[in-house]
This record gives C-alpha cells, structure tokens and sequence, in this order.
C-alpha cells in the first residue's frame, strides 16, 4: 500500500484517497500510488471507484518541484491512459481547488462530481507551460474548441457551477460533504447502469468553426500575449484535438509541453511561483508569532493612495474608516471611491448589491477621535515629512493600545516617522501601489525597532486583501523605487545621446515591460519628479542636468503628461493613443547641444542594457545591504509592482539568466565609454560574477 494513495472497500464501491500534504501534488510516489491502485482494484469485488482526496483540496497539480529534473516513471500520461482505459467505472470527486494535472486526472475519470464550493481549472499557462497530460483534447471535446481555448489561455479557474455548466463536471454534489456525496453518487450510477463514458470518444466536428478561425484566432492573442510562447502553443494543441485523433492529439500536446517545460519563459515563470510564496516568509520570524486580530482600519488621506487603499479592505469586508483634513476633502475621496466602484458595476465586474455593501463599509470622518478604536491605521496623507510626523503624533496621541500604524509613504524614512511615538514598536510601512485597488504589490517595510508581531499581522492583513507581499527595510525608496532611479535616469539620458522616447520606450515593452519608462512617466505625472527635484535642490542638493532637463523644461511647458494630453508624447484626447512629437525631439536635441552632448545612433541591444543594468545592479546593493531578504522577494517586487515580464522572471532572475559577468562588464564599459559616474558595479555584482556564481547561487549559500 502506497504512503500517499489509501483504498478501502465500501460495499460494492471501491474508495481511492491520495493524501499527500499540502496540496496534493502529482508526486512520482502518488502517480505510482495511483496507478498500482487503480490496476489492483481491477481485480477485487467493487463495481465503481470513488477518486478523492483527503486536506484542503483534490490534486492541486504536477508537483512543480519535480519539474526541470529527470523525470520519474510512471509519468501522468501513462497513469491517465489507465484510469481511462479502467474496466470498472471512475468517479472523480473534487473539492478545494482542481487544478492542471489534477482536473486532467478527474477529466481521464468515466463522472466527475464536486461539492458546490469546489473550483477547477488549467492554469498551467500561468507557469508558462500548457496541459500536458491531455487537458487541451480532453476540455475541448467535452466544452467546445471556444470555450477551451478561453478556459486554458487565461488559466483562471472556475467555480463548479460553470464548469457543469460547460459540461466539465457531471455533478455538482448537493452539499460540502464529499465522501458521502459521491458514494451516493457512484452507487446511483452503478445501480442506473451507467455506462463507462470516456471523453476520448467524444468526436469534434470541425466543420462547426468558421473558416480560418484558428488563424483569426491566433492574430488576436499575438496582441492579448505579449511575446509569451505559452499561448500561442495552446492554440496549436487545441487545433490538434480538432484535426487529429486523440491519441495523436495527445502526443502533439505532450511534445508541446515538454518544449515549453524546457523554455526559458517556464523557467523564468516557476522562479516566480516560488518566489512569491517564499516572500511571505520573513526569515527571523519565528513560526509562531503571534498574529494581532484586525477587525477595523482607518485610512489618514483620501487621496489617489488613500481611496484605492480603503476600496482594498471594504473589498476584503473589512470596514474602513476614511479620515481627511476636512469634510470638503472628504467628500472630494469618497466621491472617488463611489465612482470607482461604479465603474465597476457598468462593468459588470461587480453587482449594484456588492458595490452598495462594500461602500457601507466605507465611513468618513474628518475628526481623529473616530480612530480610538481601531486596530490598524495606514497613513497617506501628502508625501512631505513634517505632515506625516505630525499626523503620527495625532495617532499616538488618539489610538488604542496595540494599534498598528503605518505608513504608505514612497521615500520617507519610516524610523524617523516612528521616533514621534511613543510606540515605535507598532510602527512599519504598508507601501501599496497605485492604481492600490488593482495594484498587487505590498512591501511591508520594516523599521528598526517594528516589532514581530505587527510585521508577521502586517504580512496577513496584505495576504487577507489579496496582496502579494515583499518585505523591505527602510532605504530611500525602499526596494522598488530605489531601484527605478538608475533605469527612469538612463531613460533620460539615453534621449540626450540620440535616442527618440519611442525607441526608448519600445525597446522596454519589446523586453516585455507594460510600458516603456517615459511612458510611466506621462502617465504618473512629470510634475511628480519636478516636485521631487525642487524639494532637493531647496535642501541644497545640486542635481546633474543631464538627468533631468528634459523632463524639467515639458513641465515647465505645461507638458505634465497624459493629464496634459502632452508630456514625451502627445496624446490622443479621445483614445489616449500616444503619438512621437517632433517638438520634444527637437527640444532634446536643443538640451543635447547645449550640455555638449554629441548625438549618435543608439542600438537596441544598448539601450535594453542601459535601462536594465542599473535596475540589476541597485537590487544588489540591496541585497548586500540586507534591505531585501532575497533576490526572489526584489524580483516579486519588480513583477508585480512595476509590470515586469514574469516570463523574464524579475531582474534578478533575469541576470542570472544572461550572466552577472555579462551584466558587470557591462557596467564597466558603460562606465568607460561613457564617462558617467553612474556606473559603479555593486561590490556584490562585481564578487559574484567574477567567482562565476549567481544571485541565485549566494541566496542559497546564505540558507545552508
Ligand atoms: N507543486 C508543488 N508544490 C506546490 C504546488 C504544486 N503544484 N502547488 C502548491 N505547492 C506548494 C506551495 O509551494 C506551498 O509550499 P510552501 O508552503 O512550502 O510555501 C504549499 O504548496 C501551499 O501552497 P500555497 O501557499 O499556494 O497554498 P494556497 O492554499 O494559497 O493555494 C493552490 C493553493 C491554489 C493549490 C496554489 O498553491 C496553486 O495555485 N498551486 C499551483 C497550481 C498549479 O499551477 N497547477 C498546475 C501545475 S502544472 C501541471 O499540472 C502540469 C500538467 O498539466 C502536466
Ligand atoms: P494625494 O495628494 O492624492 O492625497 C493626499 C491626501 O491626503 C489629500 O486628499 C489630502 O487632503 C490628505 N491630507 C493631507 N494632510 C492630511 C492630514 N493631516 N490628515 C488627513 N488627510 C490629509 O497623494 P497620494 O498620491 O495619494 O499620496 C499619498 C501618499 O502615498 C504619499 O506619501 C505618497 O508618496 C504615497 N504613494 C503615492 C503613490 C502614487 O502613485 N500616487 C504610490 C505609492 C505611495
């Protein structure tokens, strides 16, 4: 008897149970669990086999830490080929979550049958991978070539009642209690004299798709996919099932897999599946920390920030106390709020109930007294010290005992901040991003003195929200916007030496970037940076030109960006396409003449490692300054705080993956050719690649 597949006998029904922790994984243990299983079951006195799993969940997929090592017999396809080759009757019964590996086992099963609250899907995209032990033949016969291709592209998954609905479940079961429900369930089939229904014979009519779907098709998705293969391959898989019989399709779809399996983009997008768990870990927290009950928030600011912040916790039914300076302000952010929300409904993203119930948990106040009670406060108020450190003083003054308090500032120095209270123990950074509703970064920044048990509740409260957590220590710019300086400086820089914004920009999205760094720019506001710089040369600072002159004279222009309809570009009022601007080429070239900065051709391959070695090269400051855990948690902040292609797997991965000696002489020539000060390799960069070692490498040496 296998450790992770038990069998028991239950009258005339045979009972399989994978019990494989936490989520049942496709182990090489379980596939063989399953299989011997299965073969024996053949033989004993039961009339139909009940497939389910014990945890939280059925076979949430292929184990993914098997992936990229040799693999082990019996694979999945060989497992499937026989359950559903089985001569007695399979019920698959799911509940928790069914994904990839484990829907194509309950799809290889004769029923499938689920609680009410259980979700299946293929997500494997998500991994950069497809189905790869029939999946896209199987959706395909049993839901039709569109919905297939929809289902396994986005890789979302979906709630029993639809997937019955598209004829992937058999049975939604009437209540939660599994085992029960589908003994019920098999017996009934058994005693109606069902017969063995296996997907494999269900046949397709090509005929029934519009002539040169397939091709209309993938033309779209070049446009939906951006530069990822994964997509693309799924299209080419579920044309199989449509052209070929199934057991062709079946090898089409496994030697697409295994092509995508060994394709850097999988590589890159499995870096970040683990990544992202491994950030929610804080390293010198003990497991057992105890965690601070958060049943009420205050937001301070109903700003851009504070708004989209109050929207994340009526979102999660947390109620939510908005305070602002005055009740015209007030009203001013609530009425954002309530016109994002409808939004939303118009949408149909949202119902007109939902949006009525979240916005009651939404209250206004403009009096700090209202904010005796509640157990965790996040300030977004004007990004200027004094005001902050007051607004902290008002908190210590007013706030329970055990109150957390923290701040969404960008760049201000949380410590300082929590050096006003008299509780800087309570105390951290919550730095969300905007749009901060949508937005799924949270760095949690950690003070001096934060205590463990508001950073471990921190942490929660993001996961709670929906957020995907990194922690930071406090820097200028904590891990993000530290690390953009050098990019958004060699963007401008890059103009000033002969290159247009477009080709700037475009080389950023052609690398996978959301859009480009002017693009940013334009779109957050040139007056932010202008903002910014004045408030540094007020303290005396004296900033070099060349990083910033353009971008100074668009706004002393007017040219604020896409508020202005005009900032590096010009944009279209009604479709906010953006469009190259003669003028701002021309103003570049002015401000290059008069620096005395010669203009010149500027390549592709330059361009992409001037915006993208600076990046690489601040994260490993920060990582040799200890302000990041990991080069995994930087990566996580880059991809889902700043659009970074996962498939490139964040900075750090990416470095990795062309070579930190690459990346460092290439700072060192920069910095020859160039003349710029800028280019001082990071001690960490320079050891590493010089040993021929990796991020990736030095993090797992640190964990030994
Ligand atoms: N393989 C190996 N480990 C896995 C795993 C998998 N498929 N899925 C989850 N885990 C691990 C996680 O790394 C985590 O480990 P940790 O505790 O050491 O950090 C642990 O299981 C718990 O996972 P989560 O923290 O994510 O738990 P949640 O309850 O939040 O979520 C889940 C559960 C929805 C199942 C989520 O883990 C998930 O989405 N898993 C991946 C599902 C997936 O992508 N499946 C397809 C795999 S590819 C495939 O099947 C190929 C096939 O077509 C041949
Ligand atoms: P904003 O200017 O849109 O909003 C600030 C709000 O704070 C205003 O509505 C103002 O009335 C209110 N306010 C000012 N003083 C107050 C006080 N004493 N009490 C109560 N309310 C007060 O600013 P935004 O963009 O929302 O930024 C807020 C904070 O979030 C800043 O620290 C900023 O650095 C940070 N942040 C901003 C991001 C962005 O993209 N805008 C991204 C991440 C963080």
């Amino acid at each position: 008897m296998s450790s992770v597949v038990r069998y028991e006998l239950i009258d005339n029904i045979g009972i399989i149970t994978i019990d494989n922790p936490p989520v049942n994984a496709l182990s090489q243990a379980l596939r063989q669990g399953l299989l011997d299983v299965v073969t024996a079951a053949q033989k004993d006195a039961s009339e139909a086999l009940v497939l389910l799993c014990a945890g939280r969940t059925f076979i949430a997929g292929a184990d993914i830490t098997e992936f990229g090592k040799p693999p082990q017999s019996p694979s999945l396809p060989e497992v499937l080929a026989v359950l559903e080759n089985s001569r007695k009757l399979i019920v698959a019964a799911m509940h928790g979550t069914a994904l990839g590996g484990g829907f194509e086992t309950a799809l290889a099963c004769h029923y499938r049958c689920a609680v009410p609250s259980a979700h299946v899907g293929l997500p494997e995209v998500k991994l950069g991978l497809l189905p790869g032990a029939g999946g896209t033949q199987r959706v395909t016969r049993l839901a039709g070539v569109k919905a297939a291709l929809e289902i396994i592209i986005n890789g979302n998954p979906l709630s029993a009642a639809e997937a019955a609905e598209l004829n992937l479940l058999d049975e939604v079961l009437p209540d939660e209690n599994l085992r029960e429900g589908a003994i019920a369930y098999a017996r009934d089939l058994v005693d109606s004299g069902a017969l063995l229904k296996r997907v494999r014979d269900i046949s397709i009519d090509p005929g029934a798709l519009e002539p040169g779907f397939f091709a209309n098709y993938r033309l779209r998705l070049a446009e939906r996919a951006r530069g990822q293969i994964a997509p693309d391959r799924i299209v080419t898989a579920v044309e199989a099932a449509v052209t070929l019989p199934m057991e062709h399709g079946l090898i089409r779809e496994r030697d697409l897999f295994l092509e995508l399996l060994h394709s850097p983009q999988s590589r890159a997008m499995r870096h970040i599946f683990f990544a992202e768990r491994e950030a929610a870990k804080i390293r010198d927290l003990p497991a057992d920390t105890p965690l601070r009950d958060i049943r009420h928030v205050a937001v301070v600011g109903g700003g851009t920030m504070g708004g989209g912040i109050a929207m994340c916790f009526a979102n999660a039914g947390i109620p939510v106390t908005l305070l602002e300076i005055s009740s015209e302000a007030l009203e001013r952010g609530l009425g954002i709020v309530r016109k994002n929300y409808a939004t939303s409904v118009q949408k149909g993203r949202m119902s007109e109930a939902e949006m009525q119930q979240r916005l009651q948990l939404i209250t206004g106040s403009a009096d700090y007294a209202d904010l005796a009670q509640v157990d965790l406060v996040i300030e977004a108020v004007f990004e200027n010290p004094d005001i902050k450190k007051d607004v902290f003083r008002r908190l210590d003054a007013v706030c329970k005992s055990g109150a957390i308090l923290a701040s969404n500032t960008s760049y201000q120095n949380i410590d300082e901040i929590a050096a006003v209270t008299s509780r800087p123990q309570d105390v951290l950074g919550m730095h969300f991003f905007s749009p901060a509703n949508v937005m799924k970064l949270l760095e949690v920044v950690r003070g001096e003195k934060t205590s463990h048990e508001v950073l471990a509740t921190a942490m929660q409260v993001g996961r709670r929200i929906g957020k995907i957590c990194a922690l930071s220590r406090v820097c200028y710019g904590f891990i993000g916007n530290r690390m953009l300086t050098g990019y958004a400086r060699q963007a401008h820089m890059l103009l000033l030496d002969g290159a247009t914004p477009a080709q700037v920009d475009g080389v950023a999205e052609d690398f996978g970037m959301a859009m480009g760094p002017l693009a940013v720019s334009d779109l957050a506001g040139l007056d932010i940076g202008y903002k910014a710089r004045q408030a540094r040369e007020a303290a005396g600072e004296v900033l070099d030109p060349a990083t910033h002159c353009v971008a100074s004279a668009l706004v002393e222009m007017g040219r604020l960006g896409q508020k202005a309809g005009a900032g590096y570009y010009r944009y279209d009022p009604q479709t906010r396409a953006r469009q190259s601007d003669p003028q701002v080429e021309a103003l570049i070239r002015e401000h290059a003449a008069r620096l005395g900065i010669p203009q010149r051709e500027i390549s592709r391959e330059e361009i992409l490692a001037r915006l993208f070695y600076p990046l690489i090269n601040e994260g490993a400051r920060i990582l040799e300054e200890g302000i990041a855990q990991r080069p995994g948690d930087i990566d996580i902040v880059y991809v889902y705080g700043y659009a970074f292609p996962a498939a490139k797997g964040g900075p750090m991965f990416h470095a990795d993956e062309i070579g930190l000696s690459t990346v460092y002489e290439g700072i060192l020539r920069f910095g020859l050719e160039l003349g710029e000060t800028y280019w001082q390799p990071a001690p960490l960069l320079a050891q590493l690649a010089r040993s021929g070692s990796s991020f990736a490498q030095w993090d797992a040496a640190r964990r030994d």
